[in-house]
């Protein structure tokens, strides 16, 4: 299995960094972009660096890399996951405005009808972020906002996150246990 991997500026940089490591546990070859903003998120919320990140991913590419292969959908993946993703970025993609490589590479997703799951961040949701989920909902991506149960009675944050990072693998149909499922617990 071969992802494009992005992390944005959202709060909850921790959720791309342990997906990385899920990832790569199960042997998926992953080509990673961080935004500008996130940069900035993964310095204040990880004290890390995005080269720390990176080591977490099997290739590496910078924001504006034009040349990157994602830029095409010659580039064959099995989809893209935005993982925290920011309103902007959600915004860019219902919109179509592909001014960045995370842009470009969900929007080539999008039109090679790959799957593309977005990991949405904010609180309280205004209309305009409601609209575009809508929206990219309506073209068949899948939403699955950082968001949470308790169900599985989690011990720590690392039970938290790895809820939200356990959601997205089931979409992905990557068999894990970073949760326990209902009736399960
Ligand atoms: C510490 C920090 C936390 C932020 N948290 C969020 C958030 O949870 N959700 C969001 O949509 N934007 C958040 N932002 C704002 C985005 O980083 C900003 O809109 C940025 O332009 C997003 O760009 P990007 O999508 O290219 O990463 C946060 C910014 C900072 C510095």
């Amino acid at each position: 299995m071969r992802l494009i991997i992005a992390i944005t500026g959202a709060s909850g940089a921790v959720y791309g960094q342990r997906l990385l490591e899920k990832l790569r546990e199960k042997n998926v070859e992953t080509h990673l972009i961080i935004s500008k903003a996130a940069e900035k998120v993964i310095k204040h919320e990880l004290e890390m660096t995005k080269e720390d990140i990176e080591k977490l991913a099997d290739h590496s590419y910078d924001v504006d890399d034009w040349n990157s292969p994602s830029v095409s959908g010659s580039f064959k993946t099995d989809g893209m996951i935005i993982i925290p993703c920011s309103m902007k970025t959600l915004a860019g993609i219902a919109c179509g405005y592909s001014d960045n490589l995370v842009l470009r590479a969900a929007d080539v997703t999008l039109k090679e009808k790959r799957l593309l799951i977005l990991v949405p961040r904010e609180t309280p949701l205004n209309v305009v972020h409601l609209r575009n989920m809508l929206a990219l909902a309506e073209q068949g991506v899948a939403i699955i906002p950082a968001m949470p149960a308790y169900y599985h009675k989690p011990k720590d944050i690392d039970g938290v996150v790895d809820f939200v990072v356990g959601r997205v693998l089931d979409l992905l149909d990557l068999e894990h246990t970073l949760y326990k499922r209902w009736r399960e617990a």
